[in-house]
C-alpha cells in the first residue's frame, strides 16, 4: 500500500516575513526574526512553514516581484540565515515551504533588463512582446491584457499584475528549463515543498485573450512536476483563484502527475456582489457557503486533496470578515478554528490567526498595499461610487489588514520591532497578543493548539468522509466525519444569537472539545462550537 504523504496529516502555518518579527530594528521582519520564534511555532504544533517570498526584490509588491530567484533580499537577511532557518526548523520537526513566483518576474530582473534593451538578447523571448501597432500601451479594449511601451526597442510587453511585474513567457522552453533548475537547486537545500503563486496563469495566451487556464497550462505543470519537483516527498500547493472542484481534482489527482493540492477560492469569493469584484461588498450567503464548502469536501474525496484556509496575506482577518471582532471575538475565532480544522484536507493558518487577530482601521494615507491604492485611484477616476463606499471597501478588504505586524506581547510595537514598524501595529495589541494567550487554557491560541494535537492523534480527522448536516439551517454549520473506527460530529453556531440546538437529543457521542465552558441544555450559545466523538469499536 502507498504510504500516506506527510502533508495529508500536516498543519501548515504561513509566515509573511515582513510582518512576523524584526531582529535588527529596521522596522521590517526578517529571517533571524523567524528563527527566534520557532519555539513558539513548535508549541503551537505546526508541521511546516509556508514562507512568503524572501528573494531579492525591489519590494514593489512585497516580494512577489523577484529580481533574483537564487538570492535572499538583504532586507530579510542572508542565504546563511535561510539555511539556518531550514536547519533550525528541521530540528523542531518543522519543514520550510517556499513561495515560487513563476508567472512574472520583477522588471528589475537581469533577464528583463536585457530583454528590454535588445531585441536580439537571448532573454528577449523570456517575456511577451508585440511590435508597435500590434498592441496598444495600457489595458486593451476588452481589458483582457495590459501592455507597456518600451521606447528603446519600439515594442510593448505583456503584464497581468503591474508594469513592474512583466509576465514570463512560458512558451519558451529555455525559460522553463531555467526555472526548473532553480527549483531543484532550492529543493536540494532541504525544503519541504513549494507554494506556487497564481499557478493557473502560467499558461496564459494573449493571442487568445486568455489569462487563466490557457491551453498549455496542465502540460506545463506536468512537465514541472517531472523536471523540478523530483523529490517525491515535496509538498506543492498552487494558488488557483479560477479553480472549480472539477479542476482542483485534475491539479491534485492522487496519481501525482501535477500538484499535491491547490488553494481554491470559491468560498472566499462569496461575500462580493454579483458581477462585481472583491471591493463590491456583500454579506456572506450562509446556505450557499455551506454548500460550497461541502461540495469541495465531497467532490475531492479520494479523487484529489483539499487545502483548508480562511486567511492569507491577501485576505482580511476572518473574525472581522465573517464573525465578531468585538465582544465575542475569542469565542468566534475559536468557532471558526473548529469549523475549519474539523474538515478533510491540509489546514493552512496565517500568522496571527491563531491569536484571533483582527482587521485594522487605517487612514487613507496609511495604506501601503499597491492593490488597495490602485483601487482607490481607479474608483475615484471612474466616479460611479461615492467616497464613503470606496473607503469602506478598502477598510473591509485591503490586504493591509493581514499585513499589520504580528502581535507578540503588550510591550512597545507589540514586541515586533524596536524601530518604526513598516505598517502600523494594530492598536489592539495590548489586549490581543501571543504572550497573553500562550499559557491561558481558554485562549484562541490554546484552542488552535488543541485542534492541531487532535489532527495529529485522531485518524478520523485526516481520513474520515465528510457529510454536511442540516444544509438548510440558517445559523448552524454542522457536519460529520466518518471512518471505519470513528464518527466525529462538528456543530457550530455561526452567528451571535442564542438558538435552540437543532441536534439536541441525537446520539452524538462524547463531547471532545468545546469553545465555551458549561452548557445550556438544548441550546447553542452565540458562536458556540462543539466536536463530539463516537468510537465505533465495540459497535455491531
Ligand atoms: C498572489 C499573491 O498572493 C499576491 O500577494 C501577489 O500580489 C500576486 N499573486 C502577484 O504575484
Amino acid at each position: 500500500m502507498k504510504e500516506t504523504p506527510w502533508w495529508k496529516r500536516a498543519v501548515i502555518y504561513q509566515v509573511y516575513p515582513r510582518s512576523f518579527a524584526d531582529s535588527n530594528g529596521d522596522g521590517v521582519g526578517d529571517l533571524p526574526g523567524v528563527i527566534a520564534h520557532l519555539d513558539y511555532l513548535q508549541t503551537l504544533g505546526i508541521d511546516a512553514i509556508w514562507l512568503s517570498p524572501v528573494y531579492c526584490s525591489p519590494q514593489y509588491d512585497n516580494g512577489y516581484d523577484i529580481s533574483d530567484y537564487r538570492g535572499i533580499d538583504p532586507l530579510f537577511g542572508t542565504m546563511e540565515d535561510m539555511e539556518r532557518l531550514i536547519a533550525e526548523a528541521g530540528m523542531r520537526g518543522i519543514r520550510i515551504v517556499m513561495d515560487l513566483v513563476l508567472n512574472h518576474s520583477s522588471d528589475e530582473h537581469p533577464w528583463f533588463l536585457s530583454a528590454k534593451s535588445d531585441r536580439e538578447s537571448p532573454y528577449h523571448d523570456y517575456y511577451i512582446w508585440r511590435d508597435a501597432g500590434q498592441a496598444e500601451d495600457g489595458p486593451d479594449s476588452v481589458g483582457q491584457a495590459s501592455w507597456k511601451w518600451v521606447p528603446e526597442i519600439g515594442q510593448v510587453y505583456y503584464y497581468q499584475f503591474s508594469e513592474k511585474q512583466p509576465d514570463l513567457n512560458w512558451a519558451n522552453p529555455a525559460l522553463r528549463r531555467e526555472l526548473y533548475d532553480m527549483i531543484r537547486w532550492w529543493a536540494d537545500k532541504g525544503l519541504g515543498g513549494f507554494r506556487l503563486d497564481v499557478v493557473d496563469h502560467l499558461g496564459k495566451d494573449p493571442d487568445l485573450g486568455v489569462k487563466v487556464k490557457g491551453p498549455r497550462l496542465h502540460e506545463f505543470i506536468r512537465e514541472m512536476r517531472r523536471e523540478a519537483f523530483v523529490r517525491p516527498d515535496l509538498m506543492t500547493v498552487g494558488e488557483a483563484w479560477s479553480a472549480t472542484p472539477e479542476e482542483a481534482k485534475r491539479y491534485s489527482d492522487p496519481a501525482g502527475s501535477e500538484l499535491s493540492m491547490v488553494f481554491g477560492f470559491e468560498h472566499i469569493k462569496l461575500d462580493q456582489a454579483e458581477g462585481g469584484d472583491k471591493w463590491d461588498l456583500a454579506p456572506l450567503p450562509f446556505l450557499r457557503f455551506k454548500q460550497v464548502m461541502a461540495r469541495w469536501q465531497t467532490e475531492l474525496r479520494e479523487k484529489g486533496w483539499n487545502s483548508l484556509f480562511w486567511e492569507n496575506h491577501d485576505l482580511p482577518r476572518i473574525v472581522s470578515r465573517w464573525g465578531d471582532d468585538g465582544a465575542r471575538r475569542e469565542t468566534c475565532a475559536k468557532m471558526l478554528a473548529v469549523l475549519l480544522l474539523g474538515m478533510e484536507g491540509t489546514p493552512f493558518l496565517y500568522q496571527g490567526q491563531e491569536l484571533g487577530m483582527t482587521n485594522i482601521a487605517l487612514l487613507e494615507e496609511q495604506y501601503n498595499d499597491v492593490e488597495t491604492l490602485n483601487m482607490i485611484r481607479d474608483r475615484r477616476k471612474r466616479g460611479d461610487v461615492d467616497e464613503a463606499t470606496i473607503l469602506r471597501a478598502a477598510a473591509a478588504k485591503s490586504r493591509d489588514n493581514a499585513r499589520t505586524p504580528m502581535q507578540w506581547d503588550a510591550g512597545e510595537n507589540a514586541g515586533f520591532t524596536s524601530g518604526t514598524p513598516w505598517l502600523p501595529v494594530n492598536p489592539n495589541y495590548r489586549e490581543i497578543n501571543a504572550a497573553e494567550q500562550l499559557g491561558r487554557p481558554d485562549s484562541v491560541f490554546s484552542c488552535y493548539r488543541e485542534l492541531i494535537r487532535l489532527r495529529h492523534t485522531l485518524p478520523v480527522l485526516s481520513e474520515g468522509a465528510f457529510r454536511l448536516l442540516l444544509p438548510e439551517h440558517e445559523a448552524v454549520f454542522a457536519y460529520e466525519r466518518e471512518s471505519a473506527e470513528a464518527r466525529l460530529l462538528v456543530e457550530c453556531n455561526f452567528y451571535g444569537d442564542t438558538i435552540p440546538d437543532p441536534l439536541d437529543g441525537e446520539e452524538r457521542g462524547e463531547l471532545l472539545l468545546s469553545n465555551l465552558t458549561g452548557a445550556l441544555p438544548g441550546t447553542l450559545r452565540p458562536y458556540e462550537a462543539r466536536i463530539y466523538l463516537k468510537n465505533r469499536k465495540g459497535e455491531h
